[in-house]
């Protein structure tokens, strides 16, 4: 367990930008954890940090989940059962089960980040989400100093959400997740943009390595690197509307385009209300909105933090004047604020 004092955190979150934290803190074991407290008012756990925001310095300590590894655990012939632990990277563990013959996760090829944040907003990508594939989620419980266990239907997950991330924010350390992948692949074709970037290589019959390649090539494509251009990709979630609330934007905006989320609600793209209210490619100093995607707000070099938080707030009021739709941001910001 290493620990640091007053350390410089710009190359710990993929925006990039300068803020300092008292104290880091690296976990390299759950034994680790026993002998840890966790402030919550302070304190912060930070994977890869690619859906984090630092609008200000880290007062407490953050730590880093370095418990890392992945197998196969239990064979259950028509499906597996894997083992990831938190610290592994999760493009890793995409490609390694694409490796051992297992599918399941080739639509969420390429998100970049740790295992132990993918249930937190239960990640998803070209029709896929988390919560399809796994089957519980190991956490070291810091209020009760003991690990727990979760079962899927445990988690509270939804579209980008989930109970680690809403009521029980700030509360566990996820340790391990377990995920049963399949030996026989079912490829799943929803999304558009998937198919017809399939299409493109004359692909009618796909395996799982082709579905993970046409994933990387469109997320290529699409989103800007973070290696290259400061980002945590979709800032904001797209939002979900009644379906009457749907109907009567639809008549002001004919092309807004939408997906019914559930029986009564529907998703609405948030990249296209932005765009619509001219924010695509907008800079200010280093802050922007990248002119690749609408909902990727970006740091050209410097940007601080709060900088970046001060045009997610413009754009977000934007939109809801223009349009009535309230924006909410998917990244997590640090230190907590208002939005
Ligand atoms: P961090 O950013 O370090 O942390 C995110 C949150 O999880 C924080 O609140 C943190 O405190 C908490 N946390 C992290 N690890 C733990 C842990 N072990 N225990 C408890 N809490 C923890 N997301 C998608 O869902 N789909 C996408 O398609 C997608 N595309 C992206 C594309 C780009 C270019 C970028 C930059 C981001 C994208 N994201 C996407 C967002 C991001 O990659 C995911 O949310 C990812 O799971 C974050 O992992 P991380 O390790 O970087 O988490
Ligand atoms: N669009 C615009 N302008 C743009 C970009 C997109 O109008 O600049 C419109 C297009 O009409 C497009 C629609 O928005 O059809 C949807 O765009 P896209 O397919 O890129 O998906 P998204 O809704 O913007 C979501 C996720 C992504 C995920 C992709 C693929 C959210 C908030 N974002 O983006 O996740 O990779 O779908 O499944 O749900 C992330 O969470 O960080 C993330 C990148």
């Amino acid at each position: 367990m290493k620990t640091g004092e007053n350390l410089a955190l710009k190359s710990f979150t993929t925006f990039g930008v300068a803020a300092r934290a008292a104290r880091v803190v690296e976990i390299d074991s759950p034994a680790d954890l026993a002998r840890c407290r966790f402030e919550p008012a302070t304190d912060l756990v930070l994977g890869g940090g690619s859906n984090v925001l630092l609008a200000g310095d880290i007062d407490g300590t953050v730590f880093l989940n370095r418990i890392r590894g992945m197998r196969a655990v239990e064979d259950r012939g028509e499906s597996v059962l894997v083992e990831a632990r938190g610290g592994q990277l999760w493009h890793s563990l995409v490609l390694w089960s694409l490796r051992e013959g297992l599918s399941g996760l080739e639509n969420l090829s390429l998100i970049p980040g740790l295992v132990g944040a993918a249930p937190m907003q239960n990640i998803g990508a070209y029709g896929v989400e988390l919560s399809e594939v796994l089957e519980r989620v190991e956490a070291w419980d810091w209020q009760q100093g003991r690990m727990v266990e979760f079962s899927t239907a445990e988690c509270g997950f939804a579209y980008r959400d989930s109970r680690f991330k809403s009521r029980d924010a700030g509360r566990f350390f996820i340790t391990r997740i377990f995920l049963r992948l399949a030996r026989h692949f079912t490829p799943r074709l929803d999304y558009d943009e998937l198919r017809e970037e399939l299409g493109r290589s004359n692909i009618a019959a796909p395996d799982a390595h082709q579905v993970s390649r046409a994933v990387i090539m469109l997320r290529r494509r699409k989103l800007p690197d973070p290696t290259l251009l400061g980002n945590a990709g979709s800032f904001f979630k797209n939002p979900q509307v009644s379906a009457a609330e749907a109907e009567s934007l639809r008549a002001r905006f004919r092309d807004l385009p939408s997906f019914p989320a559930n029986a009564s609600t529907v998703k609405l793209s948030a990249a296209w209300l932005i765009e619509q209210c001219g924010w695509k490619g907008h800079r200010e100093g280093d802050a922007g909105v990248s002119d690749r995607h609408a909902l990727v707000l970006v740091n050209h070099g410097n940007a601080s933090g709060a900088e970046i938080l001060a045009l997610a707030h413009r754009v977000r009021d934007s939109v809801l004047e223009r349009t009535g739709v309230r924006l909410e941001p998917e990244a997590r910001i640090y230190p907590e604020t208002r939005t």
